[in-house]
């Protein structure tokens, strides 16, 4: 089961992205061009919010199965000294649920207000914040926190 999450946990994370991108695309255009709130716009604010939290729950998943998250609770004191450890135990996990918390507000938000402008600003705002974070918690490469791979394969 680790594994299939893993590579889920992976290639989720580019679903993520592209639905967050292409949202906050859509959300700045649509407030430079006064455009209406067509229905793409409102498919794409709920989509984008509904990949998040597939995203979470996988993540949750994974978390209950994770061998450096067994190995941070396992004795947190000594783990704390260990980055990659307190990252995936902790880090990762925080900044995500604060991320997935903010895009869930902003997309609730954006729903309600009646003014097609404030429906894209809202979207803008939140959704730029929670990407910000999302980019910030995700272990690339290049991360300083913790590297992993772009994809994985099954
Ligand atoms: C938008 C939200 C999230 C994104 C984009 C994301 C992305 C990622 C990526 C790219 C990895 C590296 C996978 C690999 O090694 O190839 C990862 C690892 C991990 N994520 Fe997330 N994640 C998100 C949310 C969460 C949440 C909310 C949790 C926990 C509740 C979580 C738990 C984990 C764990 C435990 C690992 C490490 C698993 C291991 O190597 O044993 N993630 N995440």
């Amino acid at each position: 089961m680790y594994p299939t999450l893993l590579v889920l946990h992976s290639l989720f994370r580019w679903l993520v992205l592209a639905c967050l991108l292409y949202s906050i695309y859509r959300a700045a255009v649509g407030l430079i061009r006064n455009r209406p709130f067509a229905k793409t716009d409102n498919a794409f604010r709920h989509w984008t919010a509904t990949v998040a939290h597939i995203q979470l729950m996988i993540g949750i998943l994974l978390y209950t199965q994770s061998p450096f998250v067994k190995s941070f609770w396992r004795h947190p004191q000594t783990a704390f000294q260990d980055l990659n450890l307190t990252f995936y135990g902790l880090f990762h996990l925080l900044l995500m649920l604060v991320a997935i918390v903010l895009l869930t507000i902003g997309s609730a938000m954006a729903k309600r207000k009646t003014a097609d402008r404030q429906k894209f600003q809202t979207m803008l705002i939140w959704f730029s914040i929670a990407l910000v974070l999302i980019f910030v918690a995700i272990p690339w490469p290049f991360s300083p926190l913790s590297g992993r791979p772009y994809l994985r394969t099954f």
